[in-house]
């Protein structure tokens, strides 16, 4: 079981924390941005305040590379840390993740090709967006030879996390947008998602509620609201931690590196189109529990969101996304459509309630983009 620990305004939770632990050393995973937080002062003082040394790690890119991880593990076992704590988004999380899960493998051969065998190094993470849940979640993503690969273990889940709300302060508004979303289409996919539980869905109903009821006041950068955010984006992660993420998904990850838009804006924009061709097409349900049962999710979605059917749901889904101007891209090219249709990985929509035909994904991308 995770446990949270909130911020405060010196950090003494920290301090009580590290001082738990009896460390002396701790490997900081932390890209450049952590030098806007006070939690940078924080980590640069520790030595002198409690004797616990702090080694820094950021040679490491965003969607970062397998030889990134190696370097971070070797880094790891040099200085001879006790502990590994991150502070950053999706890609320093990841990176410090499979730094932990590689730490105890064979150095000599690839980290990718040998089993994962659970190790007790400590990972305390500081998320520095609301949005990914990557803190709550047993996946990581990383790039070896170009090629996306998916680590999965249970034991990569930090077993500690800070919710630090002053972080959120400096974070630009687009980027407080599209992570916001992020979280909202991990609630409401899991929610629906074919995997779901009655766990996954009381995490998804919270987050969804959690991320409604604080939006306004945490796009004004509202303190307690931004900690409120950090929470619903954990509980999201928890959710999909569970279920994994749906079709919305599967295909918003090229509308990223195509149009250069953020993850969570693509997401945003699948599921706002996704989210009522499925309440519409519910005879085509592949979920084992039936079509029935997906109705009634629907409907669940929809009473989370504080709306009276699933169609006024998707409504206000859609009103969301367009009073945030999360507008959808223009096709620059006759050719968008086949590279859009072509990159949705066929395993990952076995996850949507909703069985979803060639014609149907392209119908969809085509009503995203023109
Ligand atoms: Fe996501």
């Amino acid at each position: 079981m995770q446990s949270i620990l909130y911020a405060s305004e010196n950090y003494a939770e920290l301090d009580l924390y590290f001082a738990e632990k009896k460390v002396k050393k701790i490997l900081l995973v932390c890209d450049n941005s952590i030098r806007f937080l006070r939690l940078n002062e924080y980590f640069e003082s520790l030595e002198n305040r409690s004797g616990i040394k702090v080694v820094r790690f950021s040679d490491f890119e965003p969607n970062p590379n397998y030889e990134s991880v190696v370097r971070g593990v070797e880094l790891f076992h040099k200085e001879s840390c006790e502990m590994i704590a991150v502070v950053g988004g999706g890609s320093a999380i990841d990176v410090a993740k499979c730094i932990k899960l590689y730490s105890n493998m064979d150095s000599s051969e690839n980290y990718l090709k040998q089993e994962i065998v659970p190790n007790d190094i400590v990972l305390f993470a500081v998320p520095t967006t609301a949005g990914t849940g990557s803190e709550a979640t047993r996946y990581a993503v990383i790039y070896y030879n170009g090629e996306k690969q998916s680590v999965t273990s249970d034991s990569c889940i930090p077993g500690t996390v800070l919710f630090d709300a002053s972080v959120l302060k400096t974070l630009p508004i687009y980027q407080k947008k599209a992570t916001m979303m992020d979280a909202f289409c991990h609630a409401i996919e899991s929610f629906w998602s074919v995997n779901s539980t009655d766990e996954s869905k009381q995490y998804s109903k919270e987050a969804i509620q959690l991320i409604l009821a604080n939006m306004d006041d945490y796009l004004s950068n509202d303190e307690n609201a931004n900690a409120k955010m950090l929470k619903a984006a954990n509980i999201a992660g928890k959710a999909i931690n569970i279920t994994q993420t749906t079709a919305g998904h599967a295909m918003c990850y090229k509308l990223t590196s195509l149009y250069g838009i953020a993850h969570g804006h693509a997401a945003a924009l699948c599921d706002k189109v996704l989210f009522p061709y499925m309440i519409a097409n519910t005879d085509k349900c592949i979920d084992k529990r039936g079509e029935q049962y997906l109705k009634e999710s629907f409907n669940e979605i929809a009473a989370a969101m504080g709306c009276p059917t699933a169609e006024k749901a998707d409504e206000k889904l859609a009103h969301i996304v367009d009073s945030l101007e999360l507008e959808s891209p223009k096709a620059k090219d006759a050719n968008d459509i086949d590279v859009l249709k072509t990159s949705v990985n066929p395993d990952r929509l076995k996850n949507n309630p909703v069985k979803l035909s060639d014609d149907v994904i392209e119908k969809l991308y085509l009503t995203i983009i023109t």
